[in-house]
Protein backbone atom coordinates (compact mmCIF):
# COMPACT_ATOMS: atom_id res chain seq x y z
CA UNK A 1 0.00 0.00 0.00
CA UNK A 2 0.81 3.32 -0.70
CA UNK A 3 2.51 5.19 2.50
CA UNK A 4 3.41 8.94 1.29
CA UNK A 5 1.23 11.67 0.90
CA UNK A 6 2.32 13.29 -2.45
CA UNK A 7 1.08 12.33 -5.95
CA UNK A 8 3.27 9.99 -7.56
CA UNK A 9 3.31 8.90 -11.02
CA UNK A 10 5.56 5.60 -12.35
CA UNK A 11 6.40 5.70 -16.20
CA UNK A 12 7.51 2.87 -18.10
CA UNK A 13 8.70 3.44 -20.96
CA UNK A 14 10.48 6.41 -21.91
CA UNK A 15 10.52 6.37 -25.38
CA UNK A 16 9.49 8.77 -28.20
CA UNK A 17 5.69 8.70 -26.24
CA UNK A 18 6.70 8.22 -22.58
CA UNK A 19 9.37 11.14 -22.56
CA UNK A 20 6.66 13.66 -23.94
CA UNK A 21 4.43 12.45 -21.31
CA UNK A 22 6.47 13.51 -19.05
CA UNK A 23 8.18 16.78 -20.52
CA UNK A 24 3.93 17.46 -20.40
CA UNK A 25 3.45 16.22 -17.28
CA UNK A 26 5.84 18.53 -15.88
CA UNK A 27 5.15 21.60 -18.06
CA UNK A 28 1.03 21.28 -16.74
CA UNK A 29 2.76 20.76 -12.89
CA UNK A 30 -0.09 18.34 -12.98
CA UNK A 31 2.36 16.28 -10.06
CA UNK A 32 4.52 15.73 -7.47
CA UNK A 33 6.56 13.04 -8.30
CA UNK A 34 7.34 11.33 -11.32
CA UNK A 35 9.84 8.26 -11.74
CA UNK A 36 11.07 7.08 -14.70
CA UNK A 37 11.66 3.37 -15.48
CA UNK A 38 12.94 1.54 -18.73
CA UNK A 39 15.29 -0.95 -19.82
CA UNK A 40 17.14 1.61 -21.38
CA UNK A 41 19.17 3.02 -17.85
CA UNK A 42 21.44 5.61 -19.62
CA UNK A 43 18.75 6.91 -21.38
CA UNK A 44 16.03 7.17 -18.88
CA UNK A 45 18.43 8.46 -16.34
CA UNK A 46 19.30 11.26 -19.43
CA UNK A 47 15.86 11.96 -19.34
CA UNK A 48 15.15 12.52 -15.86
CA UNK A 49 18.34 15.29 -15.89
CA UNK A 50 17.20 16.92 -18.63
CA UNK A 51 13.52 17.30 -17.72
CA UNK A 52 14.92 18.37 -13.81
CA UNK A 53 17.54 20.91 -15.58
CA UNK A 54 14.06 22.78 -16.59
CA UNK A 55 12.31 22.85 -13.37
CA UNK A 56 12.59 26.13 -12.75
CA UNK A 57 10.58 27.17 -15.92
CA UNK A 58 7.98 25.09 -14.42
CA UNK A 59 4.28 26.05 -12.87
CA UNK A 60 4.95 24.08 -9.77
CA UNK A 61 7.85 21.61 -8.26
CA UNK A 62 7.93 18.13 -9.94
CA UNK A 63 10.81 15.85 -8.16
CA UNK A 64 11.98 13.67 -10.87
CA UNK A 65 13.98 10.72 -10.77
CA UNK A 66 15.00 7.60 -12.50
CA UNK A 67 13.96 4.45 -10.81
CA UNK A 68 13.09 1.31 -10.20
CA UNK A 69 9.86 -1.43 -10.03
CA UNK A 70 9.98 -0.53 -6.43
CA UNK A 71 8.96 2.89 -6.64
CA UNK A 72 5.94 1.67 -7.79
CA UNK A 73 4.39 0.51 -4.49
CA UNK A 74 3.68 4.20 -3.69
CA UNK A 75 2.71 5.52 -6.74
CA UNK A 76 -0.99 6.54 -7.23
CA UNK A 77 -0.80 5.98 -11.16
CA UNK A 78 1.41 3.68 -12.86
CA UNK A 79 1.60 5.05 -17.06
CA UNK A 80 2.41 2.10 -19.47
CA UNK A 81 4.76 3.46 -22.79
CA UNK A 82 6.86 0.40 -22.82
CA UNK A 83 7.01 -2.01 -26.19
CA UNK A 84 7.17 -2.04 -29.45
CA UNK A 85 5.26 0.62 -32.39
CA UNK A 86 3.71 0.82 -35.33
CA UNK A 87 6.50 1.12 -38.30
CA UNK A 88 5.01 2.34 -41.91
CA UNK A 89 2.64 -0.04 -43.07
CA UNK A 90 1.79 -2.14 -39.21
CA UNK A 91 -1.55 -1.95 -38.02
CA UNK A 92 -1.92 -1.62 -34.55
CA UNK A 93 -2.90 -5.10 -34.02
CA UNK A 94 -0.05 -6.31 -35.63
CA UNK A 95 2.09 -5.68 -32.59
CA UNK A 96 0.01 -7.82 -30.43
CA UNK A 97 2.50 -11.01 -29.97
CA UNK A 98 5.20 -8.95 -29.09
CA UNK A 99 3.64 -6.52 -26.18
CA UNK A 100 1.47 -9.27 -24.72
CA UNK A 101 4.93 -10.86 -23.99
CA UNK A 102 6.55 -7.46 -22.69
CA UNK A 103 3.36 -6.35 -20.50
CA UNK A 104 3.58 -9.92 -18.91
CA UNK A 105 6.99 -8.89 -17.15
CA UNK A 106 6.50 -5.38 -16.93
CA UNK A 107 2.82 -6.14 -14.95
CA UNK A 108 3.96 -8.70 -12.91
CA UNK A 109 7.21 -6.88 -11.89
CA UNK A 110 4.97 -3.41 -10.70
CA UNK A 111 2.71 -5.64 -8.94
CA UNK A 112 5.44 -7.28 -6.81
CA UNK A 113 6.02 -3.89 -5.39
CA UNK A 114 2.70 -4.06 -3.78
CA UNK A 115 1.42 -1.04 -6.25
CA UNK A 116 -2.77 -0.83 -5.38
CA UNK A 117 -3.29 2.06 -7.98
CA UNK A 118 -4.77 2.72 -10.96
CA UNK A 119 -3.27 1.95 -14.72
CA UNK A 120 -3.10 3.68 -17.50
CA UNK A 121 -1.85 1.82 -20.31
CA UNK A 122 -0.83 3.79 -23.77
CA UNK A 123 0.98 0.75 -25.65
CA UNK A 124 -0.86 -0.53 -28.92
CA UNK A 125 -2.88 -2.27 -29.66
CA UNK A 126 -4.16 -0.45 -26.38
CA UNK A 127 -7.55 -2.19 -26.10
CA UNK A 128 -5.76 -5.25 -25.99
CA UNK A 129 -3.30 -4.09 -23.90
CA UNK A 130 -5.40 -2.95 -21.23
CA UNK A 131 -7.47 -6.06 -21.06
CA UNK A 132 -3.87 -7.86 -20.99
CA UNK A 133 -3.06 -5.57 -17.77
CA UNK A 134 -6.34 -5.78 -16.07
CA UNK A 135 -6.00 -9.85 -16.20
CA UNK A 136 -2.21 -9.65 -15.25
CA UNK A 137 -2.46 -7.56 -12.20
CA UNK A 138 -5.60 -8.87 -10.56
CA UNK A 139 -6.61 -5.14 -10.20
CA UNK A 140 -10.07 -4.01 -10.33
CA UNK A 141 -11.57 -3.50 -13.76
CA UNK A 142 -12.04 0.34 -12.93
CA UNK A 143 -8.71 0.90 -11.93
CA UNK A 144 -7.08 -0.21 -15.55
CA UNK A 145 -7.77 2.52 -17.65
CA UNK A 146 -6.83 2.42 -21.67
CA UNK A 147 -6.14 5.56 -23.60
CA UNK A 148 -8.46 4.07 -25.86
CA UNK A 149 -10.03 6.68 -28.44
CA UNK A 150 -9.12 9.67 -26.56
CA UNK A 151 -6.78 11.44 -29.06
CA UNK A 152 -9.09 10.13 -31.77
CA UNK A 153 -11.80 11.79 -30.20
CA UNK A 154 -9.28 14.77 -29.68
CA UNK A 155 -8.50 14.65 -33.75
CA UNK A 156 -11.99 14.47 -34.49
CA UNK A 157 -12.71 17.24 -32.40
CA UNK A 158 -9.63 19.42 -33.86
CA UNK A 159 -11.06 18.80 -37.73
CA UNK A 160 -14.37 19.88 -37.44
CA UNK A 161 -13.47 22.82 -35.28
CA UNK A 162 -11.45 23.90 -37.96
CA UNK A 163 -13.74 22.67 -40.82
CA UNK A 164 -16.42 25.09 -39.17
CA UNK A 165 -14.38 27.46 -37.57
CA UNK A 166 -14.88 27.19 -33.96
CA UNK A 167 -12.56 26.24 -31.06
CA UNK A 168 -12.31 23.09 -31.00
CA UNK A 169 -13.11 22.67 -27.31
CA UNK A 170 -16.85 23.93 -28.10
CA UNK A 171 -17.12 21.01 -30.61
CA UNK A 172 -18.63 17.80 -28.71
CA UNK A 173 -18.33 14.73 -30.37
CA UNK A 174 -16.91 10.91 -29.96
CA UNK A 175 -15.02 8.54 -31.61
CA UNK A 176 -15.79 5.19 -30.46
CA UNK A 177 -14.60 1.41 -30.11
CA UNK A 178 -11.11 0.19 -31.36
CA UNK A 179 -8.13 2.87 -31.19
CA UNK A 180 -7.52 1.47 -34.79
CA UNK A 181 -8.99 0.50 -38.21
CA UNK A 182 -12.76 -0.52 -36.94
CA UNK A 183 -13.37 2.74 -34.82
CA UNK A 184 -16.56 5.08 -35.50
CA UNK A 185 -17.63 8.23 -35.22
CA UNK A 186 -20.84 9.25 -32.73
CA UNK A 187 -22.48 11.07 -35.38
CA UNK A 188 -25.89 11.30 -33.71
CA UNK A 189 -24.83 12.64 -30.73
CA UNK A 190 -22.19 14.97 -32.61
CA UNK A 191 -23.17 19.11 -31.73
CA UNK A 192 -21.30 22.37 -31.96
CA UNK A 193 -22.62 25.19 -29.10
CA UNK A 194 -25.71 22.77 -28.99
CA UNK A 195 -26.95 22.17 -32.48
CA UNK A 196 -26.07 19.00 -34.44
CA UNK A 197 -23.62 18.63 -36.48
CA UNK A 198 -25.81 16.84 -39.32
CA UNK A 199 -28.31 20.07 -38.80
CA UNK A 200 -25.67 22.72 -39.07
CA UNK A 201 -24.67 21.07 -42.52
CA UNK A 202 -28.11 20.70 -44.11
CA UNK A 203 -28.37 24.75 -43.17
CA UNK A 204 -25.75 25.50 -45.21
CA UNK A 205 -24.19 24.48 -48.68
CA UNK A 206 -21.17 25.50 -47.93
CA UNK A 207 -20.90 22.03 -46.21
CA UNK A 208 -21.33 18.52 -46.96
CA UNK A 209 -21.80 15.03 -45.96
CA UNK A 210 -19.01 14.12 -48.07
CA UNK A 211 -16.53 16.77 -46.27
CA UNK A 212 -17.72 15.11 -42.78
CA UNK A 213 -16.90 11.60 -44.03
CA UNK A 214 -13.92 12.52 -45.35
CA UNK A 215 -13.18 14.42 -41.72
CA UNK A 216 -13.71 10.85 -40.04
CA UNK A 217 -11.40 9.69 -42.50
CA UNK A 218 -8.74 11.59 -42.01
CA UNK A 219 -8.90 10.45 -37.97
CA UNK A 220 -9.37 7.46 -38.33
CA UNK A 221 -6.06 7.29 -40.54
CA UNK A 222 -3.75 10.06 -39.10
CA UNK A 223 -1.38 7.72 -37.58
CA UNK A 224 -0.81 6.30 -40.49
CA UNK A 225 0.03 9.55 -41.95
CA UNK A 226 1.78 11.06 -39.39
CA UNK A 227 4.26 7.59 -38.81
CA UNK A 228 4.82 8.32 -43.01
CA UNK A 229 5.93 11.59 -42.29
CA UNK A 230 7.60 11.33 -39.04
CA UNK A 231 8.33 7.95 -38.27
CA UNK A 232 5.97 8.06 -35.13
CA UNK A 233 3.24 9.98 -33.26
CA UNK A 234 4.23 11.09 -29.48
CA UNK A 235 2.88 14.78 -28.99
CA UNK A 236 -0.50 14.02 -29.47
CA UNK A 237 -1.29 10.75 -27.25
CA UNK A 238 1.37 12.50 -24.43
CA UNK A 239 -0.99 15.06 -24.12
CA UNK A 240 -4.17 13.11 -23.65
CA UNK A 241 -1.88 10.99 -21.15
CA UNK A 242 -1.69 14.10 -19.19
CA UNK A 243 -5.16 15.15 -19.55
CA UNK A 244 -6.36 11.18 -17.97
CA UNK A 245 -3.71 11.39 -15.11
CA UNK A 246 -4.95 15.36 -14.18
CA UNK A 247 -8.65 14.10 -14.48
CA UNK A 248 -7.34 11.07 -12.01
CA UNK A 249 -5.36 13.05 -9.45
CA UNK A 250 -7.65 16.09 -9.29
CA UNK A 251 -10.56 13.62 -8.40
CA UNK A 252 -12.15 15.41 -11.30
CA UNK A 253 -15.27 13.28 -12.61
CA UNK A 254 -14.94 14.90 -16.52
CA UNK A 255 -15.83 12.39 -19.06
CA UNK A 256 -13.00 10.58 -21.69
CA UNK A 257 -13.72 8.62 -24.21
CA UNK A 258 -11.40 6.23 -22.33
CA UNK A 259 -10.80 2.23 -23.10
CA UNK A 260 -12.55 0.70 -20.73
CA UNK A 261 -14.16 -2.52 -19.55
CA UNK A 262 -17.75 -2.93 -20.87
CA UNK A 263 -20.01 -4.90 -18.94
CA UNK A 264 -23.23 -6.20 -20.92
CA UNK A 265 -23.62 -2.54 -22.00
CA UNK A 266 -23.43 -1.73 -25.67
CA UNK A 267 -24.82 -4.97 -26.29
CA UNK A 268 -21.53 -6.50 -25.43
CA UNK A 269 -19.59 -7.73 -22.91
CA UNK A 270 -15.86 -8.98 -21.44
CA UNK A 271 -14.03 -6.40 -23.35
CA UNK A 272 -11.77 -3.32 -23.15
CA UNK A 273 -13.15 -0.72 -25.68
CA UNK A 274 -13.18 2.95 -26.18
CA UNK A 275 -15.99 4.88 -24.96
CA UNK A 276 -17.22 7.63 -23.08
CA UNK A 277 -16.53 7.18 -19.36
CA UNK A 278 -16.27 9.12 -16.07
CA UNK A 279 -13.33 9.66 -14.77
CA UNK A 280 -11.78 10.40 -11.16
CA UNK A 281 -9.68 9.36 -8.21
CA UNK A 282 -10.99 5.85 -8.64
CA UNK A 283 -10.39 5.15 -11.92
CA UNK A 284 -13.58 4.30 -14.17
CA UNK A 285 -16.46 5.34 -11.98
CA UNK A 286 -19.00 4.75 -15.05
CA UNK A 287 -19.54 3.96 -18.17
CA UNK A 288 -21.67 6.42 -20.52
CA UNK A 289 -23.76 4.18 -23.10
CA UNK A 290 -24.96 6.32 -25.98
CA UNK A 291 -27.94 5.63 -27.40
CA UNK A 292 -26.39 4.56 -31.20
CA UNK A 293 -28.29 4.73 -34.20
CA UNK A 294 -28.50 1.42 -35.75
CA UNK A 295 -25.55 1.94 -38.58
CA UNK A 296 -23.51 2.88 -35.11
CA UNK A 297 -24.54 -0.29 -33.30
CA UNK A 298 -23.55 -2.51 -35.98
CA UNK A 299 -20.03 -0.75 -36.55
CA UNK A 300 -19.62 -0.29 -32.72
CA UNK A 301 -20.31 -4.54 -32.17
CA UNK A 302 -18.11 -5.14 -35.45
CA UNK A 303 -15.42 -3.11 -33.38
CA UNK A 304 -15.78 -5.16 -30.57
CA UNK A 305 -16.04 -8.05 -32.08
CA UNK A 306 -12.14 -7.53 -33.74
CA UNK A 307 -11.23 -7.16 -30.56
CA UNK A 308 -12.79 -10.11 -28.99
CA UNK A 309 -11.20 -12.13 -31.51
CA UNK A 310 -7.71 -10.41 -31.21
CA UNK A 311 -7.83 -11.51 -27.32
CA UNK A 312 -9.75 -14.90 -27.50
CA UNK A 313 -5.96 -16.65 -28.65
CA UNK A 314 -4.47 -15.42 -25.80
CA UNK A 315 -7.02 -15.12 -23.05
CA UNK A 316 -10.06 -17.80 -23.85
C1 LIG B 1 -1.89 7.28 -32.58
C2 LIG B 1 -1.20 6.27 -31.73
C3 LIG B 1 -1.10 6.74 -30.32
O1 LIG B 1 -3.08 7.07 -32.89
O2 LIG B 1 -1.88 4.98 -31.77
O3 LIG B 1 -1.26 8.31 -32.86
Amino acid sequence: MKRNRVNRVALIGTGFVGSSYAFALLNQGVTEELVLIDVNKEKSQGDAMDLNHGLTFAPSPTRIWFGSYTDCQDADIVVLCAGANQKPGETRLDLVEKNLAIFKNIVGSVMESGFDGIFIVATNPVDVLTYATWKYSGLPKERVIGSGTILDTARFRYLLGDYFQIDTRNVHAYIIGEHGDTELPVWSHADIGGVLVNKIVESSDKYSQEDLDNIFVNVRDAAYQIIEKKGATYYGIAMGLVRLTKAILQNENSIHTVSCYIDNKYGTQDVYIGVPAIINRNGVRDVIELSLDETEKEKFLNSANVLKNTLNPFFK
